[in-house]
């Protein structure tokens, strides 16, 4: 058996999408890579309490205290490389990385957004603000995209996509956890696992899915 990948996951809030990849290795959802750190830009994230209570390694990199942006970067680099990890999870991260982190780990760092990109996404659009943006725009359907990250901000090859209904009473919070539940925490676990499991190939703008081999699934 080929040995696990080891998953960073980094974060900067509640972490709702960092349970759901706790939750989704516990049940097998992820079987071919391992979370081995989170890592989070605030020593005050509720993530840190749900990755210490899985017993998963927790490391605090405070944006404040690196008020430069290539700097911070190079800091969290530093101990991407340090923890030997094979895929990075941004999971609610809320700082942009610079080039020379994303060319240190090309290919190899996923996002999930809270919309169907290209739709309300790039520069300014994070959190709530996705939501409020949708909801002014009078779309009658949003989503989630979980994409590989490029220096273009949301701008890189999509992996997976799912759509969500907006529905006519909804406020941004009732939309951002619909949108949660019913793509966020799916498709997030799942473009783990196919990345760990190597089944996705990246040609161009295009990712393709690849079957499961016969190696793959014994
Ligand atoms: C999620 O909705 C995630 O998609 C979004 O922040 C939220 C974090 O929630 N990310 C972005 O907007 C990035 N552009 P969580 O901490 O509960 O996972």
């Amino acid at each position: 058996m080929t040995e696990k990948k080891r998953i960073a996951v980094l974060v900067s809030g509640g972490g709702t999408n960092l349970q759901a990849l706790i939750d989704a290795e516990k049940s097998g959802i992820i079987k071919s890579g391992t979370i081995s750190l989170v890592l989070s830009s605030s020593k005050d994230a509720y993530a840190l309490t749900r990755a210490s209570d899985a017993g998963i390694k927790t490391l605090v990199v405070e944006k404040s205290l690196h008020p430069d942006r290539d700097e911070y970067s190079a800091a969290i680099k530093d101990a991407l490389i340090e923890a030997k990890i094979d895929l990075v999870i941004l999971a609610g991260f809320m700082y942009i990385l610079t080039p020379s982190l994303i060319s240190a780990f090309e290919n190899r760092i996923i996002n999930v957004h809270p919309a169907l990109i290209p739709s309300f996404c790039g520069d300014g659009y994070y959190g709530l603000h996705v939501h409020e943006a949708a909801l002014s725009y009078g779309v009658k359907v949003t989503g989630a995209t979980v994409h590989f990250v490029s220096a273009v901000t949301d701008g890189g090859p999509v992996i997976l996509q799912k759509a969500v209904e907006i529905h006519e009473d909804d406020t941004p919070k009732t939309l951002q956890r619909r949108v949660m539940e019913q793509a966020e925490w799916k498709i997030l676990p799942l473009a783990a696992e196919l990345f760990c499991a190597g089944r996705l190939r990246i040609e161009g703008r295009i990712v393709r899915i690849l079957e499961e081999t016969d190696t793959q699934s014994i």
